[in-house]
């Protein structure tokens, strides 16, 4: 095999699927390191380097070229808006980000919006023609109606449980979401042949697992 590919991977609870599906598409990915705390782990019989990363830094990775290609979800994509380019749909992680709020919920005077994702709900609201004032979080969003700093909050919602254990409802849903492999624009030109390969075989492996 050519160039060995630097891949960024989201730690955590998109890592296990998307190391399924890489094996899946007939690659060599050692299950032994899924709970290991080691940030660099080289995969030389798939002729690759994972970078485990933060899910969010992903796109940071690859759009500054210390990473070849990455897997991420299109939420964070959204959100982040980075320069790279999106290569396939992997039709792992599915969930949807949406509008969420108490079941009575009325317009105020005032609406605040809680979010971890600050860039897609002004965008949203934006394009409602409604005017929010959106408070960043960073985790446990739905504590935000309940106790009064948002009247809304815009999240992602998978099963749908931390909704009902909290009371919540699903007001609109905004757009679906799936992990993405994304590249390194320079990479994806100078390491052509190794991330086509790699698409090509992921993407065999797609629809089997009835992804997309
Ligand atoms: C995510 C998301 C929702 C929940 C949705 O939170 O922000 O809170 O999962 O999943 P569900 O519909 O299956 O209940 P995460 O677990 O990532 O933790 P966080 O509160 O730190 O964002």
């Amino acid at each position: 095999m050519g160039a060995v590919l630097k891949v960024a991977m989201p730690k955590g609870r998109i890592y296990k699927q998307a190391s399924k599906l890489f094996r899946e598409a007939g690659l060599t990915i050692p299950e032994d390191f899924e709970d290991s705390r080691k940030l660099i782990i080289p995969v030389p019989e798939a002729g690759m380097e994972f970078i485990m990363a933060k899910p969010v830094d992903v796109p940071t990775y690859v759009e500054y070229g210390v990473a070849d290609i990455g897997v991420v979800g299109k939420d964070v994509l959204m959100e982040e808006n980075k320069d790279v380019y999106e290569l396939l749909d992997l039709g792992i992680a599915k969930c949807r980000m949406s509008v969420i709020g108490l079941p009575g919920w009325k317009p105020d005077i005032h609406p605040r919006v809680a979010t971890k994702y600050p860039n897609v709900a002004s965008k949203y609201f934006r394009e409602q023609g409604q005017q929010v004032e959106v408070i960043k979080l960073n985790g446990s969003i739905e504590l935000a109606p309940l106790i009064g700093l948002a009247d809304r909050i815009v999240d992602m919602v998978e099963t749908g449980q931390t909704l009902r254990e909290n009371g919540l409802v699903e007001m609109e849903s905004i757009f679906e979401i799936t992990s993405r492999l994304i590249a390194n624009r320079v990479s994806y030109r100078l390491k052509n042949a190794a991330i086509q390969a790699l698409c090509d075989r992921l993407g065999m492996a797609v629809p089997a697992r009835g992804g997309r």
